[in-house]
């Protein structure tokens, strides 16, 4: 069986004090610390880049999960590596070239993955699963925490884990937005190992949360 993951989403944290929120969710066991990069074209916001993951880099072991929101990202793959980044993840719907940034992200010695928007269908991108460590699907429209879970991405989850058994691959299925401790059963039942929440792990009790998050995650 697959491990589960939680990997909060800094983009909740309090960023006048990171470095106690990262402690915090890391002393509740979670692996991943996951962030959001987001560059005003490919979503309407904009967030932080590569000197705050640098310097974020410098205070913990975590594996830094990011997420890239950003319009071709092939551009900045080799930056964001250099900056600490384990795990590339780039959209579906950012890059014309998937297979070859999915394969400049292997080459760079990060892992990569891939993020598909709630709208976008698993068989278009059929033959970029092999090059895949894991699979993102966003349970929200990207660009902001806080939203609601997308219903029919549960349904997705299924015929994802579906489609990585039928072919005989081996990536995680991780799920972004709308995660709270009401539905992340659910999400995980249809088949997501890795767990992605911002508000619901960030707030005056980050550490209690993320205990919370991490006891149905452990029962599983
Ligand atoms: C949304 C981001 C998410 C977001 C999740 O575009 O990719 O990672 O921070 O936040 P919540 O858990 O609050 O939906
Ligand atoms: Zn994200």
């Amino acid at each position: 069986m697959r491990e589960k993951i939680l990997a909060p989403s800094l983009l909740a944290a309090d960023f006048s004090k990171l470095e106690k929120e990262i402690s915090d969710v890391a002393r509740a066991g979670a692996k991943y610390l996951h962030l959001d990069v987001m560059d005003g074209a490919f979503v309407p916001s904009i967030s932080f880049g590569m000197p705050v993951i640098k310097s974020l880099r410098k205070n913990t072991d975590l594996v830094f999960d990011v997420h890239l929101m950003i319009e071709n990202p092939l551009r900045y793959i080799e930056d964001f590596r250099r900056c600490g980044a384990d795990i590339i993840c780039v959209h579906a719907e950012a890059d014309r070239h998937l297979d070859r940034t999915l394969n400049a992200i292997k080459q760079s010695g990060a892992k990569a993955a891939l993020a598909l928007n709630p709208a976008t269908d698993i068989d278009s991108v059929r033959y970029a699963l092999s090059l895949c460590d894991m699979v993102l699907l966003m349970s929200v429209n990207p660009g902001f925490g806080g939203q609601k879970y997308i219903g029919y991405v549960t349904e997705k989850i299924k015929r994802l884990a579906d489609l990585r058994e039928a072919c005989g691959l081996d990536f995680d299925i991780e799920v972004d937005g709308g995660i709270n401790l009401d539905n992340v059963s659910s999400v995980i039942s249809a088949g997501a190992n890795v767990i992605v929440a911002g508000s619901a792990v960030f707030g005056e009790q980050t550490y209690q949360n993320a205990c919370k998050f991490m006891d149905v995650l452990n029962e599983r």
